[in-house]
């Protein structure tokens, strides 16, 4: 799972308003299944007559929805609540909430710094309308009770209309990686069952998304609470009722990486050949100490094994540099790795002790400007080879883009991505907007852009067209 820039939810797709209604304001931290949460938390919001504020000023709550992942993550919030706390000056009654894994983790430490009145965990927001109706007559609240059951299956998220949706399908992590809290602040795992996840993908490809991503920390674990079915055939059961609409995934991990779930994605031309699968380390001994349950041998098997038979498809990777005990050589050893596999792209961190962690009882040994140089020389590395796949691989070639909207650097261009997840950037075409699909050919690219011309507007599939003779999956 990749920590998302902030995202400002303005919320412009509440519902009803009620005239004097009480106005929110969301802020998104950290990864992609806090958007998605969110978005349930407008939802329950909205059920319970609470209005959208555009801007932090309007509003009469301020909710920062946050992550604890790493120490510059939870930075971040801190500054963002000294930033904020003035406005309560000029907004008497003002409440101030955190939501999320830092509100988990660090809870009545959280509310004794007199910046917020509301902290509620990642399981708790059912409570949010009865927390905030006791915070505006004063009483401080706190719930962060960690749940064996909740999924909020029933709790339809309240979505920005767009081209692309989140869906979590589990919430939690079993897997305990010595390095990671987020067994901690999430809780054990626990599933969705696989009908209501399959009549939500409906739902969104019947309101116009043309791409959905299905969150978990470990998708790939997942088991139907009733059937027992696992996330190929989730994954299937997706591709099957949305024959048209772009089915994505978020994060599998290399030890559930079976040979059904890649057979799967290869049988279905709707499931994008794309594979996050964070790798973390190059060495043996560092991955031994991570709990991660397998081996750089292990992990390069299931590698070979995914491009055997997908052979375009992409894949990205995490890298941690600087855990504990780490010694040149495994650092060395995790270069190798990078070079071994050639992926198109990473997420590279420094190592942050977490407390409560088995490592943190390791401590946190290797020196800060050792860690700085070792990831700089594993960013360094990466991009080189991100540039070579690019020029190699990608100049010259016709990819199929859905299109996104302006491209951020250029208004003049539009973007969009490849379902290989790569992003496309090409000239603006009158018949061109937000969800159509195009080919493209790329014409250069950068470590993480790729520039295309239009080559051909292809038919913008519509829910209404959609048949069921299509349901046999693709050869692919
Ligand atoms: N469930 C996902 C990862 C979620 S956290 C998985 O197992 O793949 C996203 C990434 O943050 C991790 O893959 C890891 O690379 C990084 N990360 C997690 N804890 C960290 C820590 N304590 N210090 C530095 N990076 C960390
Ligand atoms: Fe953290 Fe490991 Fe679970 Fe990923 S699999 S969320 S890294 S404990
Ligand atoms: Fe996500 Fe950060 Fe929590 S990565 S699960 S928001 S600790």
């Amino acid at each position: 799972m990749l920590e998302l820039p902030v995202i400002r939810q303005t919320t412009p797709s509440f519902h009803r308003t009620h005239v004097g209604a009480r106005r929110v304001y969301i802020e998104t931290y950290g990864c992609q299944m806090n958007v998605n949460d969110s978005e349930i938390v407008l939802s329950i919001l909205n059920a319970n007559g609470y209005g959208a504020a555009e801007l932090p000023d309007e509003a009469d709550v301020i909710l920062l929805n946050t992550c604890a992942v790493r120490e510059h993550a939870e930075q971040r919030i801190w500054e963002r609540l000294k930033q904020l706390n003035p406005a309560r000056r000029r907004r008497p009654g003002l409440v101030i909430g955190i939501l999320g894994c830092m509100a988990e983790r660090l809870r009545s430490r959280l509310l004794n710094t007199g910046l917020v009145e509301l902290i509620v965990g990642p399981d708790e927001y059912r409570k949010l309308p009865q927390l905030l109706e006791q915070a505006f007559a004063g009483d401080r609240g706190i719930a962060v009770r960690l749940s064996r059951v909740e999924t909020y299956d029933d709790i339809e998220p309240l979505r920005t209309d767009g081209i692309s949706a989140w869906v979590t399908i589990m919430r939690g992590c079993d897997k305990f990686c010595t390095f990671c809290i987020v067994p901690f602040t999430r809780g054990r795992e626990r599933c969705r069952p696989l009908q209501s996840i399959v009549a939500e993908v409906e739902r969104l490809w019947e309101r116009g998304f043309q791409e959905v991503t299905l969150l978990g920390q470990n998708v790939n674990s997942y088991r139907d609470p009733a059937t027992g079915a696992d996330f190929a055939d989730l994954l299937a059961a997706c591709a099957r009722a949305v024959p048209h609409m772009r089915i994505r995934y978020l994060t599998s991990h290399p030890r559930d990486m079976s040979d059904k779930l890649i057979d799967t994605m290869a049988a279905y031309a709707n499931i994008c050949k794309y594979i996050h699968l964070p790798v973390q380390s190059g060495s043996n001994r560092i991955l031994a100490l991570m709990n991660r349950g397998y081996t750089v041998e292990q992990y390069l098997e299931r590698i070979e094994r995914i491009r055997s038979t997908m052979p375009d498809c992409a894949l990205s990777t995490d890298i941690i540099a600087g855990f504990c005990t780490e010694t040149e050589e495994d650092h060395r050893a995790t270069l190798e790795l990078l070079r071994t596999v050639r992926y198109d792209g990473a997420y590279m961190f420094k190592y942050s002790p977490r407390e409560g962690t088995k490592a943190w009882k390791w401590g946190d040994d290797v020196p800060e400007e050792v860690k700085i140089r070792r990831l700089n020389e594993i960013i360094a590395l990466q991009q080189q080879i991100s540039y070579e796949i690019n020029q190699q691989r990608e100049v010259g070639r016709l990819h199929e883009v859905l299109v996104e909207g302006p491209s951020k650097r250029n208004p003049e261009q539009w973007q969009g991505r490849t379902d290989t997840n790569k992003v496309v950037i090409f000239p603006r075409h009158p018949d061109v907007g937000v969800g159509s699909r195009v080919r493209t050919r790329i014409t250069a690219a950068t470590s993480a852009t790729l520039f295309g011309e239009l080559v051909e507007i292809l038919p913008t599939p519509l829910p209404h067209r959609q048949s069921t003779a299509t349901l046999t999956p693709s050869e692919h």
